[in-house]
């Protein structure tokens, strides 16, 4: 029996648990094992795996996480990563590897393939941003998060007269903040695609309060977006810099939009309080969007190991599951163009 090896590597995704259920089904109707490895490339390398039978992967597509674990192991980082993974492939006799993840993840993957291994990707993460697919699934159940929230935020920032600052994931892209942020009706969203002046925050803010007015606001802010004198503000608050005196983003401990929301409060003398979603916006159960959307994927991804079309990635386009190269889809992180900020700004204020 021919065998399939599938993994999940990177920050989770609800629908990761769609995949391999997806991926199981339609492997055991085309005659293949299907090898589950641990905690994402780490398994891989340290060949930890286990068997996916129908009965263990039965009605997960419900369920967030991922039942093989995740982490953010990156084999190039490994000394002979790649030859110990090419080994372990030989070994236990997989003729072909699913790798479902972000760009870091799908990176590997797309190596791999270079060095002769059969590869097929499949693209996650709640972030919306890697290239050549619509979508990544996710992201639907993520940004619903974000905007149940938002729609929170609203009563008790309205019931108080607040600002709420609301910080969103997404560091190089700002998906997650501009379409949960328009869905749960924000009144300014700042993404990292589009550098923002404090100013024109505060000018919202301020028109958004008088006789006959609402008399609060909510800001969404995605953990990327840039402004300098936030950053000096977190230089305050003890954000490491490196030897320019930049913020080293990535390793902040205090949050930007606790940095704004001070910020925003000392300039307009209103009330301001500050919400970090993290986490929250990727843990749970996935939408029935995703559930869908990540189960085709998994079909997808093993009729295309049956195809041959190794070095690809299953994609969304329209409204059908297709085969792209992963070389199309990690040319550049897709981020929010110009023209989609510019619908969303027509509601600012
Ligand atoms: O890539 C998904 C993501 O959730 C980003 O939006 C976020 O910046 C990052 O992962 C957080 O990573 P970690 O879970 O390792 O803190």
């Amino acid at each position: 029996m021919k065998r399939i090896g599938v993994l999940t590597g990177g920050g989770d995704a609800p629908g990761l648990n769609a995949v391999i259920r997806g991926v199981t089904v339609k492997g055991a109707q085309l005659g293949y094992q299907i090898l589950g490895f641990r905690l994402g490339w780490k398994g891989m390398l340290e060949k930890d795996y286990e068997e996916l039978s129908l009965e263990k992967v039965e009605d997960i597509h419900r369920r967030g996480g991922t039942i093989l674990g995740s982490s953010r192991t990156n084999v190039a980082k490994v000394p002979d990563g790649f030859e110990i993974v090419k080994r372990n492939l030989e070994e236990l006799d997989i003729y072909a590897l699913i790798a479902v993840g972000g760009d870091d993840t799908l990176g590997v993957a797309k190596r791999l393939h270079e060095e002769g291994g059969r590869v097929v990707g499949v693209p996650k993460t709640i972030d919306n941003d890697v290239g050549a697919t619509d979508y990544t699934f996710g992201y639907d159940t993520a940004i619903n998060r974000v905007m149940e929230a938002l729609d929170r935020l609203h009563t008790t920032a309205r019931a108080h007269q607040r600002v709420i600052v609301v910080e969103i994931m997404g560091r190089d892209a700002g998906w997650m903040a501009l379409e949960g942020g328009m869905a749960g009706g924000a009144h300014v969203i700042l993404i990292p695609e589009v550098p923002f002046k404090i100013d024109d925050v505060c000018e919202v803010v301020n028109g958004r309060y008088g006789p006959g007015k609402s008399n609060y606001a909510i800001i969404a802010v995605a953990e990327g977006a840039k402004n300098p004198e936030v950053d000096e503000k977190l230089k305050e608050f003890g954000a490491p810099v490196d030897d320019f005196g930049h913020v080293l983003r990535t390793k902040m401990k205090v949050s930007l939009a606790q940095a704004l929301a001070e910020i925003i409060e000392e300039r307009t003398g209103r009330e301001t309080r500050h919400v970090v979603l993290g986490h929250l916006q990727r843990g749970g159960d996935p939408s029935a969007f995703d559930r869908v959307f990540a189960t085709r994927l998994g079909l997808k991804a093993v009729e295309m190991v049956e195809a041959g079309q190794f070095g690809m990635m299953a994609a969304l386009r329209g409204t059908e599951i297709v085969a792209v190269p992963l070389e199309e889809a990690l040319k550049e992180s897709k981020t929010v163009p110009e023209r989609r900020y510019e619908e969303a700004r027509a509601f600012f204020g």
